[in-house]
């Protein structure tokens, strides 16, 4: 057997990411889901966090997941599926983009109507290994966050966040935003305690995040 050292896992996930990806399935409630089989990362956070385009720096591509400077772009839960059988120790692996949460601007309607689909999801999916719960580096952790983590402490799936769009803000600026996390997490016992660091506008990150994720999929192998 091969030992996981990080240099390998680096490779493999690189190797995951450069394959091929493709769209797979929208589902806009959880009565229309796809069949589950193998294992799927998700990817939530607060409307605008980042979400879409962070599939996209993960997969090399420009426009996989769609993406907007408007809130409220992804509104429904989009899988994607990689490549199949990158080597013997690594299963296949589907992404979901999830719709963003806490938008306030969107009508209260459609509010209530992804939240519910965001929560519903994260506490009936047996095949979901890990969630990636995004908070933008320049606004930090929000309460409907808190909401979010409290879900997933619940539904007991995996999770790590990810603070994302690092290159908008100063070393100092992200560092108190880390402090700031830090805390946060004390109370979630259940959360990954490392937190990540992405930009999917200089893929600063993107080589890390892929790694773990490969390491996560061995894990479950
Ligand atoms: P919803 O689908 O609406 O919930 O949003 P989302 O979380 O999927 O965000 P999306 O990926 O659509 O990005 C929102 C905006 O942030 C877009 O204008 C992106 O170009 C910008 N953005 C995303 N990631 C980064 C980043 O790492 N750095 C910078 N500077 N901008 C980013
Ligand atoms: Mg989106």
């Amino acid at each position: 057997m091969t030992p996981d050292d990080d240099a390998d896992l680096i490779e493999t996930g690189r190797k995951l990411f450069a394959g091929d990806w493709r769209f797979m399935w929208a589902a806009p409630s959880v009565e229309a889901l796809p069949p589950m089989q193998g294992f799927e990362v998700a990817f939530a956070g607060r409307s605008n966090v980042g979400k879409s385009s962070l599939i996209n720096a993960l997969t090399n591509r420009n426009s996989l997941a769609r993406t907007s400077h408007t809130p409220g772009r992804t509104q429904e839960l989009i899988f994607f599926e990689g490549p199949k059988g990158v080597d013997s120790r690594t299963p296949d692996l589907r992404l979901v983009d999830m719709p963003g949460y806490g938008y306030a601007s969107a009508s209260k309607a459609k509010v209530a109507s992804w939240t519910t689909l965001i929560h519903q999801f994260l506490l009936g999916r047996a095949s979901l290994a890990r969630v990636y719960v995004l908070i933008d580096s320049r606004h930090g952790f929000k309460d409907t966050d808190e909401d979010v983590l409290k879900t997933l402490d619940r539904a007991a799936v995996s999770y790590q966040i990810v603070l994302t769009k690092i290159d908008q803000v100063k070393k100092s600026q992200l560092n108190e935003t880390m402090t700031a996390m830090a805390e946060k997490l004390r109370q979630h016992p259940a959360a990954y305690p490392q937190m990540l660091m992405t930009s999917s506008r200089t893929g600063e990150g993107m080589a890390e995040l892929r790694a773990a994720m490969v390491k996560l999929l061995r894990e479950r192998a």
